[in-house]
């Protein structure tokens, strides 16, 4: 279905399946895919980088505002480097938990993310925890994705770069969707225009196939 035209904002807790299924979606439809995850995480990178708090709004911002992020294929990299590994390991997810708190470092990013969607013409499959809320609040389509928590944190597991305890990968799992729900500044929640997608029994071909069918509906109705 090459030529499809919009964006395709797919929201959700941490694990529940997005980037998997954006690539996917993305491959099928020829579109660009950007993993909004991966600012957060070079950003707060670059805050820890620069031996600030990643709780401290004004040094954070000062930082994330000098580092150039950029993302291709899916690939993050800050300043010119491949950051890829290093932006999942447990210490940057939990820094970028925090910075992702900050109103001041959501402003820049969500900046830098309309931009990246534009500079591609405007066409994109998005994923994140605002998308469909702030980022582009007038998506083509929005997906709400969710799974059970056990599988969230075996998924996790299994995509971390490095040995971390199942517990503590659950644990930390619970924490940060705590943090990405209850926080102040674009929580996490379920647009009422987005189609929720449980993806706990689903593997990725069919999930695929749901949001397809989506995109499918969407050009139906143009
Ligand atoms: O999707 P992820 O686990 O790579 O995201 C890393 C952190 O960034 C996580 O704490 C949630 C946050 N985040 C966010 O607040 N808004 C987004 N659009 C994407 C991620």
């Amino acid at each position: 279905m090459e030529g499809w035209r919009g964006v395709i904002a797919i929201d959700g807790p941490a694990a529940s399946g997005k980037s998997t299924l954006a690539r996917r979606v993305a491959g099928e439809l020829g579109l660009a895919y950007l993993d909004t995850g991966g600012f957060y995480r070079a950003a707060a990178l670059a805050v820890l980088r620069a031996g600030e708090d990643c709780d401290h709004e004004e040094e954070s911002v000062a930082v994330v505002c000098r580092a150039a992020i950029a993302q291709s294929d899916g690939r993050t990299s800050l300043d010119g480097e491949d950051v890829e590994k290093e932006i999942r390991t447990q210490r940057v997810s939990e820094a970028a938990s925090k910075v992702a708190a900050l109103p001041g470092i959501r402003r820049i990013l969500v900046e830098r993310q309309r931009r990246w969607v534009e500079d591609r013409g405007g066409s994109a499959v998005v994923e994140g925890r605002d998308i469909g809320s702030v980022v582009f609040p007038d998506a083509e389509v929005k997906v709400y994705l969710t799974a059970a928590s056990d599988e969230r944190t075996r998924r996790r597991a299994a995509e971390m770069t490095e040995d971390t305890e199942p517990e503590e990968v659950g644990e930390s799992l619970a924490r940060r969707d705590q943090k990405d729900i209850s926080r102040a500044a674009s929580p996490l929640h379920r647009m009422p225009d987005a189609i929720e997608i449980n993806t706990t029994a689903l593997n990725p071909e069919e999930a695929t196939g749901e949001v397809l069918k989506m995109v499918h509906g969407c050009r139906a109705t143009e």
